[in-house]
């Protein structure tokens, strides 16, 4: 197959865990009989220095019309005194609504040759972690209008019944391929938005008898997820909870450097992303763990491309570079071998079938 990526490498570490990515796709490619051709698209804090815009029009394009996008990370310090419609995350925001991915799946899983990289107590972790957080992504307080006068400053939170709609659906349908155990995650003892959510979820809930949703206050959430995370198998959740929670939810997997993610809306074509930020105070040392990355190259293959067999082969690379005990400094413990992050995109790569 001929597959067309859009690339954007970002700030930060983004250009490194991307390059070594590119690698494993490249080799993944040759293993397999396909071709990815890349387009590199600026977003993000270079493309403000560039053009002025964290964004252009013409660089959104070229993602729309690509089969798939993966991105490396965008933002840093550089840019934290910007107006906020030029901060490099703006252009994130306006590239997931532009390609209307509004289904981000995150998922939380331990490597069990990670396991004592958790932060969590071994009886815990023993039980199993294996999660994932199926977060709204294009609307919301992020979409909502952002207004600061007169000492007062306002940020709107609204959802339609048609977007809690669509996202709901998403979680049953992910919920179904799994456990079958959807937790929908709101704060409705509060919030009216989250009283509208709740409803929208049961009424669903009625399509799909083979489900068990069960209700949970997002404060709850947040407890429960260190308390006895083995009760979840798939979560479906707001934007904000949602970002929140993904962050706590990777922790407990060892690193927020090994989580990849998808986001999809009515199509194919997805935005592939590690959930990490673009950490600018390791950025051209080689630490950084393209892992995250890597595999979310992986489930581009998966969920866009259907390239089923390619995708279990690079995850497969990754649990064999883990099994020879190599680690990255983001993972590392007493007795491992520590690699840099090129040294990391070779094995991997060296590893593929
Ligand atoms: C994430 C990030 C982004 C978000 C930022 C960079 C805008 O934290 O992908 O989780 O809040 O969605
Ligand atoms: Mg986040």
């Amino acid at each position: 197959m001929i597959k067309n990526i859009a690339v954007i490498r970002g700030d930060g570490i983004g250009p490194e865990i991307v390059a070594q990515t590119l690698r494993v796709l490249d080799r993944t490619a040759e293993l397999y009989g396909h071709t990815f051709n890349y387009t590199d698209v600026d977003m993000g804090g270079c493309a403000l220095d560039k053009y002025g815009d964290p964004l252009p029009e013409s660089e959104l394009k070229k993602c729309i019309a690509s089969d798939s996008v993966l991105l490396g990370a965008v933002g840093g310090n550089k840019w934290n005194s910007v107006p906020a419609d030029k901060r490099p995350e703006k252009g994130l925001l306006r590239l997931r609504a532009g390609m209307e991915v509004y289904s981000n799946n995150r998922p939380a899983k331990i490597w069990r040759q990670l396991a004592d990289a958790s932060p969590l107590k071994r009886e815990i972790v023993d039980k199993g972690i294996d999660f994932i957080i199926v977060r709204e992504l294009t609307g919301g307080i992020y979409f909502g209008e952002h207004r600061t006068e007169n000492g007062n400053a306002t940020d709107i939170l609204r959802y339609s019944e048609k977007e809690i709609e669509r996202i709901g659906r998403i979680g049953f349908e992910t919920a179904r391929k799994r456990r079958k155990r959807l937790c929908s995650v709101e704060k409705s003892n509060v919030l009216d938005s989250s009283r509208l959510w709740k409803k929208i979820m049961h009424s669903l809930a009625e399509e799909y008898p083979d489900v068990e949703l069960s209700d949970m206050l997002v404060d709850n959430c947040a407890m429960q997820i260190v308390k006895e995370p083995s009760q979840f198998d798939v979560i479906v959740t707001e934007n904000m909870f949602g970002d929140i929670l993904s962050d706590e939810a990777s922790m407990i997997t060892g690193s927020i450097g090994m989580i990849p993610s998808s986001s999809l809306g009515a199509g194919t074509r997805g935005l592939y992303e590690p959930i990490h930020g673009s950490a600018p105070d390791i950025a051209g040392t080689d630490t950084a763990n393209p892992v995250g990355t890597i595999l979310s190259a992986a489930m581009m293959l998966r969920y866009s491309f259907d390239m089923k067999k390619e995708a279990d082969s690079i995850e497969r690379a990754v649990s064999e570079y883990l099994d020879c005990g190599y680690r990255t400094a983001d993972i590392m413990s007493s007795g491992m071998k520590p690699v840099g992050c090129c040294q990391c995109g070779e094995l991997i790569t060296g590893f593929l079938r």
